[in-house]
């Protein structure tokens, strides 16, 4: 079977994924800005699971040079059975990208929106690509200047909702543009809920009440990944939301909510981020 690819394979949730896909028998190419915690994951996946055939892969979601070199570096007739833009960051302060964005955007969604449309042709029929949202969309707001990189238009949590909530309007438009050519493409998004793991330490003085508090009621990183990893391993639905219970185990699939389906600027932003990623079609 063609190997699915796992961004941020080094994190909390792209590691137990990447487990969890092993575990189900599926070859995993681990997409990793950071090698050597990629292969610190990689032995400890191998651990858990000897049987697994892992790839580790060097990329960086927030350049479009190295977006472009991992796809370029595909060997000749390499085709995968799916892609899970899993990476994504909550960056503390105000900065750009080597592309110019302000680097939330990038990571969390320029980035991702370039490496599917590029990877599309050696997607097999029947493969599936999951996007990771989040709730945080729920309070996300996107205008036209949202590409602009402006210092004062950044917020911590601001910036990290509306580049999810542009992840969400892509999935919606990849999805109806799979429809639209014929593509034998599952396109679906997954939403965690609440996980322990990195990213939602905010670097303020109230992270170690939180980490007191608040962590202990969150999901495990393997149940947060549970409900992408169900949708990768099910090619038969496509156009939902995938959650997932408390404990990671009973799956929900709603159709895409209506507010990403009918938000006013999605024609708008699909076409203006292939303009900013310099995408041919
Ligand atoms: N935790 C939650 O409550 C929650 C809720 C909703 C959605 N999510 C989403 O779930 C996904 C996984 O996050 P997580 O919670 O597992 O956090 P995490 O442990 O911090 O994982 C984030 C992963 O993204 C990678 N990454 C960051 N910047 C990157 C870049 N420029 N290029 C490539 N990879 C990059 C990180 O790589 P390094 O190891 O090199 O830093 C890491 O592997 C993210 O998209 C996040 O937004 C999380």
């Amino acid at each position: 079977m063609d190997p699915i690819i796992v961004t941020g394979a080094s994190g909390a949730m792209g590691s137990e994924a990447v487990k969890a896909l092993a575990k189900a028998g599926r070859p995993v190419w681990m997409a990793c800005r950071n090698l050597e915690k990629g292969e610190r994951v990689r032995r400890s996946v191998l651990a858990a699971v000897p049987s697994a055939s892992l790839e580790l892969k060097q990329l960086d979601l927030g350049s479009f040079a190295s977006i472009r070199a991992f796809v370029a570096g595909l060997p000749e007739g390499q085709r995968f059975s799916g892609l899970f833009n899993n990476a994504g960051t909550q960056c503390r302060r105000f900065s750009t990208s080597e592309d110019g964005l302000e680097r939330t955007l990038a990571v969390n969604y320029v980035g991702p929106y370039l490496l599917t449309r590029l990877l599309l042709p050696f997607l097999t029929e029947g493969a599936v690509v999951v996007n990771m949202v989040s709730l945080s969309t729920w309070v996300a707001k996107l205008d036209w200047h949202s590409f602009e990189a402006d210092e004062k238009a950044f917020g911590q949590v601001k910036s990290y909702a509306a580049s999810k909530l542009a992840l969400a309007l892509f999935t919606v438009s990849l999805e109806e543009e799979a429809r639209r050519k014929g593509l034998k493409l599952s396109v679906n998004m997954a939403d965690p809920g609440i996980v322990d793991t990195p990213i939602i330490h905010m670097d303020r003085w109230y992270d170690r009440l939180c980490d007191k508090i608040f962590r202990p009621l969150c999901k495990t990183p393997a149940q947060g990944a549970a409900a992408a990893v169900n949708a990768l391993l099910h090619p038969e639905v496509s156009g939902v939301l995938c959650t997932s219970g408390w404990k990671g185990k009973s799956f929900r699939h709603k159709p895409f909510p209506q507010r990403y389906v009918s938000h006013p600027l999605r024609t708008w932003i699909w076409d203006e981020t292939a303009t900013r990623c310099h995408f041919r079609r």
